[in-house]
């Protein structure tokens, strides 16, 4: 075991507290930076939040624009027809808020929806068509948003959204390459063809994609608000598009649709507070649990593969526990507190060796019966103020359901794939679940979009990214990372590993072990896999109480743009 440690001591350590900036509990509201930032998933989206901010919009302003042009400019991943979590902080009040706008599953959805007679899964009806999208929660996000913590008129920040629906966006590599993977699907919704396959075929980098019916759409909202899509002509357009393709909304559906605001997930990670997104997200949860777990190790154990080892054994862990037990609060009783106590995560410490890999079927669980990319979107924002904003928002998978009702130009998500359809049944993004994420009548799916922010004495970074079920395994690598001093660039570039109990396998991206720690690894017992393509779109925004410096930094797997302003 020691000469696995110093193998790979002079390597990347994963965790190392020696350099941890302290943070107090009675700290006072941070100083304001006096610059504002958006680091986003396209340049257009930035554009048109840190334009916002400069005609003296806030953050939350910024936010509302910066997510409504991705609508429309990065359809692939986000939009009117999906939903999301919008993670705020407040200077003027010192105070955080949750804005759960996270899709519902519609009043006539059963449990057992996707299975056929015998009880199996029908293949495809969680991913594509109308049947697999919950009740859109974006818009009423956003319009949220707007009225309780904006200071700009609603119109105003869906105007740039609107002008991009109008005029056009040009067809990027990364769009292409999720169109290509859904075209067979896209093709069978008329009115998304209509759009992104002119003359039946895919369109090439550098076209330009009009959404001309996204933009009526968005202009009833910029009159109405959210009724301008939950309540009158939109809403009947997308309910007579569900149903006519064979999906179940009502109307009732979309007008009793609401936002819910929720108390954020926070823990404190030796001095680093971390503030997430409490359930129906698991991301905030299993971020505490991984944290509680590594707090029970010294640093040096933490150090060089042996640290790897261990966090990966906090993964398997904490992700057991996501499967088994998290759901939507508001139709089952998670143990929350149980689940986030230290003395949980030390009891689960107990079952680790040092050096050797606990396989997950010896952790009590689900039997296992049976890719993630970067689709989904996160954005984080700052202003002047020192208000902030980290909103990850999705239609799920590439281009969500593949769907448009006629008339809208709204892609519906596929948010329904997120639920456990059956005990043990892997979704698309290979997680496994239980009863408490069954699919029931106006629940919403289990997430593991994590938006969130880091605070120490150092500063702050407002963190996230899509990615599925690996969200937070890389909020939570890139969380370790700035508490070691990294940058907000090393946070997005750094290499991603990810264990989620099952599969039971740690998936990685070329360069994030050494061959040593490969070696090393495998000889604990742990299966690794390297996966096809890297993962990951994440977007940071930090800034430096020391330096006073604001920085912006995009993953450079993806399109995006960060900026200060
Ligand atoms: O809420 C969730 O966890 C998923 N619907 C997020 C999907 C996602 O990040 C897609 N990207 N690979």
């Amino acid at each position: 075991m020691r000469k696995l440690i110093s193998l790979a001591a002079t390597l990347s350590f994963v965790i190392v507290a020696g350099c941890a900036a302290q943070l107090s509990d009675s700290r006072s509201p941070a100083p304001a930076p006096g610059k504002a930032a958006v680091a986003s998933a396209d340049p257009l989206a930035t554009q048109a939040g840190l334009d916002v901010m400069a005609a003296g919009g806030n953050a939350f302003d910024a936010a509302v624009a910066v997510a409504a042009t991705l609508g429309v400019v990065e359809p692939s991943s986000s939009g009117f027809g999906g939903g999301g979590f919008f993670l705020l902080y407040i200077a003027a009040t010192d105070e955080y808020r949750f804005i759960d706008a996270r899709e519902m599953a519609p009043i006539l959805s059963t449990r057992d929806m996707y299975l056929d007679e015998d009880g199996n899964p029908v293949k495809g009806l969680t991913v594509s068509g109308p049947l697999a999208a919950g009740i859109p929660g974006e818009p009423a996000g956003m319009a949220y948003l707007a009225e309780n913590f904006g200071t700009l008129p609603f119109a105003d920040l869906l105007a740039p959204a609107i002008r991009h629906a109008e005029e056009g966006f040009t067809m990027s590599r990364r769009a292409l390459l999720g169109l290509r993977f859904r075209k067979r699907s896209v093709a069978e919704s008329p009115a998304m063809a209509e759009v992104f396959l002119p003359n039946g075929e895919l369109p090439a980098i550098g076209d330009v994609i009009r959404q001309p019916d996204l933009a009526t759409t968005l202009r009833r909202m910029a009159a109405d608000g959210a009724d301008g899509f939950y309540k009158g002509e939109t809403a009947h357009l997308l309910v007579d598009g569900v149903q006519a393709a064979g999906g179940i909304w009502t109307l009732d559906d979309l007008s009793n649709y609401r936002v819910i605001e929720r108390e954020p997930q926070i823990t404190n990670y030796r001095g680093m507070k971390v503030v997430s997104a409490p359930l129906p997200s698991s991301g905030g949860i299993v971020l505490t649990q991984v944290f509680n777990f590594l707090d029970g190790y010294a640093p040096e154990q933490l150090a060089g593969v042996q640290g790897k080892h261990l966090l990966i054994e906090g993964m398997r862990r904490a992700y057991r526990d996501r499967a088994l037990y998290m759901g939507d609060t508001d139709y089952v009783a998670v143990p929350v507190a149980r689940l986030t106590s230290r003395a949980h995560m030390d009891a689960q410490r107990a079952s680790v060796a040092l050096d050797r890999a606990t396989p997950s079927s010896e952790l009590d669980g689900i039997p296992d019966d049976g890719s993630a990319g970067d689709q989904t979107t996160h954005f984080s924002v700052i202003d002047a103020a020192g208000n902030r904003v980290a909103a990850t928002i999705t239609i799920n998978t590439w281009y969500g359901a593949a769907f448009i009702p006629p008339g809208t130009g709204v892609i519906l998500n596929n948010e329904m794939d997120d639920f456990s359809i059956k005990p043990g049944v892997p979704n698309e993004f290979e997680l496994v679940g239980d009863e408490a994420n069954a699919v029931a009548p106006g629940k919403r799916p289990l997430s593991s979009m994590s938006p969130t922010f880091l605070e120490s004495d150092r500063g702050i970074a407002v963190v996230g990214t899509p990615g599925g079920s690996r969200i937070i395994t890389m909020v939570l690598n890139a969380s370790l990372d700035w508490f070691n001093g990294a940058t907000a660039e090393d946070m997005v570039s750094r290499k991603r590993f990810h264990h989620q109990y099952l599969p039971d396998r740690v998936s990685y991206e070329p360069g994030a072990f050494s061959a040593d720690e490969i070696a090393a690894l495998e000889a604990m017992g742990h299966t690794l896999k390297e996966v096809a393509r890297p993962y990951g779109n994440m977007n940071v925004v930090t800034y430096d109480f020391a330096t006073g410096e604001v920085r912006s930094a995009t993953d450079p797997r993806g399109e995006g743009e960060g900026r200060v302003y």
